[in-house]
């Protein structure tokens, strides 16, 4: 430990070892991973997956993402398709989660599925968390490490800060590149994207060589945990917004407001990945700060920016 904080640590051998240990007796471990930090356990045990939905406070219907090092390992547990395969090879690891159905003799828990005959798998690309990985024979059932319907942490201190001595460990991997969720795409029948992420719909499309439908809630089955209320930083949002109202933290793309109080750049270059990856941290700033309300300007809905879209857009809801 080489912080003030006593459940940080650095990762190294001994620590690798103590995470190892931690999980097969199925504790929650707080992880670093490239898109946001988790809160991980084994999926195959009853008692991680009760920890982790009760830490979170989530509803059960909510089910889980399951992690795991690579297809080989995952292979008992998903029925396979063409899609699959396609996707896997082209971003695997990487930050895009993909829903299959569940081989009937899987051991993932049915508590970290809600009982569905579905099951979430995505394959880090993170470094630490793959050397986790490899030690483990189970795979990972990790949501986003932050309380219900919060704002996903993009650091071992965000994680901190959301459940302070409540979880005993917590590996610091720096800060989450991606900085915003996994890309979810739905492969049981025609693909479908049900989470937007920094993989877009138009890479999907150029990969698979088709088409996928416009609106990606109009049809078909909906994520269980695409609640409307989501990702809220805990003070109203106000998203498209052209006139700064003289007193809220005011969110936009580019440097035009450049050292005027009150007001945070996602992207100075105008960039949306990078727009992305600051977001959940800009979020954070602002509240810390105390302002007490969040105004952000219209964000261009292409690439990333379909991401920060769909994350602002239920973050207004609250
Ligand atoms: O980037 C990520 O995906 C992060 C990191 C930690 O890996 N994890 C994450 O997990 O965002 P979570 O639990 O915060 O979000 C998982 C989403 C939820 O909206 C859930 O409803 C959906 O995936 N999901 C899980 N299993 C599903 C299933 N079988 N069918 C449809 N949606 C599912
Ligand atoms: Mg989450």
């Amino acid at each position: 430990m080489k912080n003030s904080y006593s459940n940080i640590f650095t990762f190294n051998k001994k620590t690798l070892k103590k995470t190892v240990n931690y999980l097969k007796k199925s504790n929650v471990v707080g992880l670093p991973t490239e898109t946001v930090y988790g809160l991980g356990g084994n999926a195959y045990s009853k008692n991680s997956i009760m920890k982790i939905f009760q830490m979170k406070a989530r509803p059960k219907f909510n089910p889980l993402i399951i992690h795991y090092y690579n297809f080989n390992d995952a292979k008992k547990d998903i029925i396979t398709n063409k899609y699959f395969f396609k996707l896997y090879k082209k971003f695997c690891p990487g930050p895009i989660t993909f829903i299959l159905k569940k081989k009937a003799n899987s051991n993932v828990h049915p508590f970290s599925l809600a009982k569905l005959k579905t099951v979430a798998v995505r394959f880090p690309k993170h470094k630490i968390l793959r050397s986790i990985l490899k030690e483990i024979d189970f795979p990972l059932a990790m949501p986003s490490a932050n309380k219900s319907s919060g704002v996903s942490p993009v650091s071992a201190e965000d994680v901190y800060e959301e459940f302070q001595k409540k979880i005993s460990l917590i590996i610091d991997g720096g800060v989450s590149k991606i900085g915003i969720e996994s890309t979810v795409v739905d492969l049981t029948s025609y693909p479908k994207i049900l989470r937007p992420g920094r993989i877009d719909k138009n890479s999907i499309e150029k990969t698979l060589k088709l088409k996928i439908n416009k609106d990606i809630r109009s049809r078909g089955i909906k994520s269980p945990g695409m609640t409307k209320k989501h990702y809220s930083p805990g003070i109203p949002v106000l998203i498209n917004q052209k006139k700064y109202d003289g007193k809220s933290a005011f969110i936009y793309l580019g440097k035009k407001f450049k050292n005027k109080k009150n007001f945070f750049s996602l992207s100075k270059d105008q960039n949306l990945n990078i727009a992305a990856s600051n977001l959940y941290k800009t979020f954070r700033l602002i509240k810390k700060k105390g302002y007490k309300k969040i105004q952000i300007a219209k964000i261009p809905n292409k690439g990333s920016g379909v991401a920060i879209n769909d994350r602002i857009k239920r973050a207004s809801n609250s």
